[in-house]
């Protein structure tokens, strides 16, 4: 609601642009009225622009704050299982105990996908990254449910969110099988979401006696629940600015799992990984800070455009890491490697003075390796876990009416120029 308005003067006009406040976090200043001043607003990078008005989740960057409907992060963790978390995303509320067991029980219906899809994977090359695989078939997902989806019928909407939830698990394990020259595996509905997902990558149809390991799902959920959403970062964006041209709901995650996959966004739990493989051993830290210094290459798995003091979902990975490395009795070069970096990192003026600290990515890269997912999985995973969120903002956006997203431009081109045949250019 507006309370007071900020005044704008150019070129000798006043404009009155409304101050809007939330619940919580910055108010913002409503500047449509820009439309009428000749002058568009410029912020590259979206710095300081609110595009859109969201009731799901709220950073402050600040105190290292992340709330998923109000509830903590860390409580949300600790406490929920993923699914549970998706709920609140999709719902605004937790699922009361029947709620819980009748969305959890349309989740396991809708894990199987296609027979059909199938044949996308054979169309790749086994050595393809599998986010290509997955910005693929979950973008083919579009031609299976595309004649009788209406996004404008709330039941087509709420049956697409589920469906995106319960399929993701089942197509990331077979981009995985697939690279392996291994047989796609069949959703066991026994199994819980993690359970399931982990059943899907690592057991085999000659293995009678597969068993779970629940220090690894515990893990496994963990990080589902602390990468599940975020509110308008660049996928999550990307998904809405997509969504708003009303196009297919499959296609607009598929844009958002393109978004994801780059290493400055969820492309940043792998390029820790592939760091690690280039520094090599503790000893050629300093060397390779040095390189960072001098701004040849930055730290991956540090630094965040929001959390200017801590990333909340850190705090939590952190713990899980410690539980799982402790768990596994592993002793891995690579990650006493990472723990050498973090604690140089953390106490280097260079980080201090930036406010560089170690990111989700960080922990959850060094996680994943200890529990055996391969790096290239990395970010499949991320996208598996984000869907909960992209699927929400896209529900989010289609429960009210909205606007086309169509941003304008500073032009710095070539003024109007006269067209010259082919013979006469120079
Ligand atoms: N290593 C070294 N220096 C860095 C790093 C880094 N990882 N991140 C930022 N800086 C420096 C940067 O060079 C700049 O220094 P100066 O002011 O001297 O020029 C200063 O810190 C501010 O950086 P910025 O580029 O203005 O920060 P940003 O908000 O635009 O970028 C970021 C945020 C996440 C893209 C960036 O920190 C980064 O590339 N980090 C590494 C990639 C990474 O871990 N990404 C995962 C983010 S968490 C998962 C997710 O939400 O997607």
């Amino acid at each position: 609601m507006a309370d007071t308005n900020a005044k704008l003067t150019v070129n000798g006009e006043e404009y009155e642009l409304p101050i809007i406040k939330g619940t919580l976090g910055r108010p913002v200043i409503d500047i449509a009225a820009l439309q009428e001043s000749g002058f568009w607003s410029y912020d590259p990078g979206f710095k300081v622009t609110a595009p859109v008005e969201s009731k799901i989740t709220y950073i402050d960057g600040g105190k290292g704050e992340l709330l998923h409907r109000g509830y903590p992060i860390d409580e949300l963790a600790n406490n929920a299982e993923y699914l549970e978390v998706a709920y609140a995303l999709l719902h605004g509320d937790l699922p009361t105990a029947d709620q819980k067991a009748e969305f959890f029980e349309k989740i396991r219906e809708h894990t199987p996908v296609h027979d059909q899809l199938r044949k996308f994977f054979e169309g790749f090359r086994r050595d393809a990254h599998p986010m290509a695989i997955m910005v693929g078939v979950v973008g083919a997902l579009s031609a299976f449910y595309h004649e009788d989806l209406d996004v404008s019928n709330e039941e087509h909407r709420e049956i697409t969110a589920i469906r995106l939830i319960a399929k993701m698990p089942t197509l990331a394990a077979m981009s995985y099988k697939y690279s392996q020259g291994e047989p796609f595996m069949y959703p066991r509905n026994d199994f819980n979401y993690a359970e399931n997902f982990l059943y899907m990558m690592f057991a085999t149809p000659a293995d009678v006696d597969y068993e779970k390991n629940d220090v690894i799902t515990r893990a496994m959920d963990k990080i589902f629940t602390l990468h599940a959403d975020h509110e308008q970062n660049a996928s999550t964006s990307t998904v809405r600015l997509a969504g708003s041209t009303g196009a297919n709901p499959y296609a607009c995650i598929a844009a958002g799992i393109a978004a994801l996959w780059g290493p400055s966004h969820g492309g940043a739990n792998e390029a820790v990984l592939e760091m690690l493989d280039e520094i090599g051993t503790v000893e050629n830290v300093p060397e390779f800070m040095e390189k960072v210094k001098s701004r040849e290459v930055k730290l991956m798995g540090f630094g965040h455009r929001v959390y200017k003091n801590f990333d909340p979902r850190a705090q939590v990975m952190k713990e899980t890491c410690d539980e799982v490395l402790e768990a596994l009795g592993i002793n891995d070069p690579k990650l006493e490697l990472a723990m050498a970096l973090e604690k140089i990192a953390l106490e280097d003026p260079f980080f201090i003075e930036r406010n560089l600290y170690p990111n989700v990515d960080f922990y959850s890269g060094i996680i994943l390796k200890a529990i055996g997912i391969p790096t290239s999985m990395f970010t499949v995973i991320f996208a598996l876990a984000r869907t909960s969120g992209w699927i929400s903002h896209w529900l989010e956006m289609h429960s009210a009416p909205f606007k086309i997203g169509r941003p304008r431009q500073l032009y710095t081109g070539e003024t109007r120029r006269d067209f010259v045949k082919v013979e006469d250019r120079k």
